[in-house]
């Protein structure tokens, strides 16, 4: 069984796709680390994330910086944004994706085009969302010393430019059940998220 959940920064899907992975016993790949850590070795090698060619070079990464905890800060989000945009790292990051995807068993994967490029056959795939304000305020509880408006202003940079690109835009598959997580805690949420996987695969049977 693959379950693609896609969806906006600070959204919950990385949460929900966690907690999917182990209710269902599956293997979880965030795929937007894999876009950190170009934006990150970019940035490293004196290259612009805005680059194209400086960022292709830069998808050619060591595993281990997957397990940087810089790859969690605001700014490496930034720069994953940017280098997100060019055609030639989406696809140097292509192959990895699907053969994650595909591998027997089944496997969940999070980010904002695993329902309609990386894995368009999913048997489930959600589209988790929330209110830019509630996604603003989570990111503020976790990221200390950053102020709202920063946030709130990076956020709608973000979804700006990741809805508006023309390679891979974040968009909600046809195919994709929406999960609105705004007002409902965490809990809720991936009891909401179990039961629209359910659902789905048990049609597919
Ligand atoms: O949860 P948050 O958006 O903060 O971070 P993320 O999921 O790690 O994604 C960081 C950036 O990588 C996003 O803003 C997207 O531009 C990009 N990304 C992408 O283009 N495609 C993916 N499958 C995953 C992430």
């Amino acid at each position: 069984m693959i379950i693609a959940v896609d969806g906006p920064a600070a959204s919950g899907k990385g949460t929900i796709a966690k907690a999917l992975s182990r209710h269902y016993g599956l293997p979880h790949l965030d795929t937007g680390l894999l876009y950190r850590a170009v934006g990150i070795a970019t940035v490293r090698m004196g290259g612009n994330p805005d680059d194209p060619g400086d960022a292709f070079k830069a998808t050619g990464f060591h595993d281990a910086l997957l397990d940087d905890p810089e790859l969690r800060s605001e700014a490496a989000g930034g720069y994953a944004s940017q280098v997100s945009v060019h055609p030639e790292v989406r696809s140097a990051l292509l192959a990895r994706q699907r053969q994650f995807a595909t591998q027997p068993g089944g496997a969940i994967l999070d980010g904002r085009d695993i329902g309609t490029v990386i894995a368009p056959d999913a048997d489930a795939k959600l589209f988790v969302t929330a209110r830019p304000d509630v996604r603003a305020d989570r990111r503020h509880r976790d990221a200390m010393g950053i102020d709202y408006a920063t946030i709130l202003a990076d956020i709608q940079e973000r979804d700006a430019r990741d809805s508006a690109r023309s390679a891979a835009p974040l968009v909600r598959a046809a195919d994709a059940d929406l999960l609105d997580t705004s007002d409902l805690t965490i809990d809720a949420a991936v009891q909401r998220a179990i039961a629209l996987v359910d659902a789905r695969t048990r049609d597919s049977l």
